[in-house]
């Protein structure tokens, strides 16, 4: 599907500009107090207002680094509670629309993951024989659970280089909530398919046999992004057969066959760098959200390059999308009037093991 950049706002050009110059005025008022990080999946009319873009990892370490007194984070939740944990005190997180969640992120609660630890005691020692790794996208309440059993957080950007260090400490793995980024990663590491079986937190057990737990590498929890469910092989051989020479790249919570078809997976500033740095007119196609696709459509343009969007139904992440710049003028308007709307705040037991959880991320990384 040729992309075009997406106007779904029903704003007139007059009050989009309207907001534009709020933002601006808000954001100069405020000056070095504050700053704001933006997701490659933000929409254009927020995304160009960040002062860092990036993905999850790079967002992590740009939250970690900052200075300014608030940091307004243009993304999702579990974003802005890595922002609250990683930064100090002093500083606050703000998330501008507070229903920008993660729908993949609320597919592991808290109490499913605690009473799969428990029924995995019935089995075998989970705390000398399985390491948790939870993918960034999940509570804080899941990452200091992480913490507190001897594990971990991945990105989909470092998620090898963890779960290497993950079998370091312990033989087996238990990696929430994306299965497809556990399964295309622990793939990616020689472990066989049929040593990766998924855990369905509805069933009792997870609805494996015992045998099943004891011989698995990786248990996978049973999650997935219903943005990247999307993609389908057939959208990818339907458009190899029109472009020969074209090349695809996707993102890492694609299922495991579109990921094998691909010819590059990987997180969604390696897609950014890897079709900017592809010489003139190549042709793309490109499975991730859809905003980051119609963004680098544009920008790559003038080189004569193509990118098309892989799905024929436009599959974006509709809670990144609460985050608008209505909200965005709001939010920073209200700092100016020494008001702090929506600050997204992790109590200090839960911050400390979530800590512990990603800084071991970033050690590794
Ligand atoms: P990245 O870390 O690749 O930016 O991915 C975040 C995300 O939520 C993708 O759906
Ligand atoms: Fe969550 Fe999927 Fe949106 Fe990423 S694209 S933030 S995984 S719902």
């Amino acid at each position: 599907m040729q992309v075009e950049t997406i106007r779904l706002e029903g704003r007139s050009p007059r009050a989009a500009a309207e907001l534009d110059t709020r933002i601006r005025v808000a954001r100069a008022a405020l000056g070095q107090r504050a700053v704001i990080l933006g997701h490659h999946y933000q929409r254009e009319e927020v995304y160009r207002h960040a002062d860092f873009h990036g993905d999850s990892l790079q967002l992590s370490r740009a939250a970690a680094e900052q200075e300014a007194e608030f940091i307004v984070f243009c993304g999702v939740h579990f974003m802005a509670e890595v922002a609250d944990i990683l930064s100090r005190p002093s500083q606050a997180s703000i998330l501008p629309d507070l229903s920008a969640g993660c729908s993949m992120a609320d597919m592991a609660e808290i109490g499913q993951v605690e009473r799969a630890w428990k029924e995995l005691g019935t089995v075998l020692d989970p705390e000398r024989e399985i390491t948790p790794v939870t993918y960034v996208n999940s509570s804080a309440a899941i990452k200091a659970f992480c913490g507190s059993h001897g594990g971990t957080v991945c990105t989909s950007s470092n998620a090898r280089r963890v779960l290497e260090w993950a079998f370091r400490q312990r033989p087996k793995a238990f990696f929430f909530p994306d299965q497809h980024l556990g399964r295309w990663t622990g793939h990616q590491m020689g472990i066989p398919l049929r040593d990766m079986p998924v855990w369905d937190p509805a069933l009792p057990m997870g609805g494996l046999e015992a045998e099943e737990i004891r011989r698995a590498s990786i248990l996978l929890w049973k999650g997935h992004c219903s943005v990247h469910q999307m993609f389908q092989p057939i959208h990818i051989e339907r458009w190899r057969a029109a472009h020969a020479e074209g090349r695809v790249i996707v993102h890492p919570e694609s299922a495991f066959d579109v990921c094998e078809m691909a010819d590059h997976v990987g997180s969604t500033d390696f897609i950014l760098r890897t079709v900017k740095a592809s010489p003139p007119g190549s042709q793309w196609l490109v499975g991730t959200e859809i905003n980051l696709v119609s963004r680098l459509a544009e920008e790559v343009r003038s080189e004569g390059k193509t990118v098309e969007f892989m799905s024929p139904m436009v599959c974006m992440c509709s809670t990144m999308f609460r985050i608008d710049p209505e909200q965005l003028a709001i939010t920073l308007e209200s700092l100016v009037a020494g008001r702090m709307r929506n600050r997204i705040l992790v109590p200090e037991d839960t911050a400390a093991s979530a800590r512990l959880a990603l800084q071991r991320m970033l050690d590794v990384s």
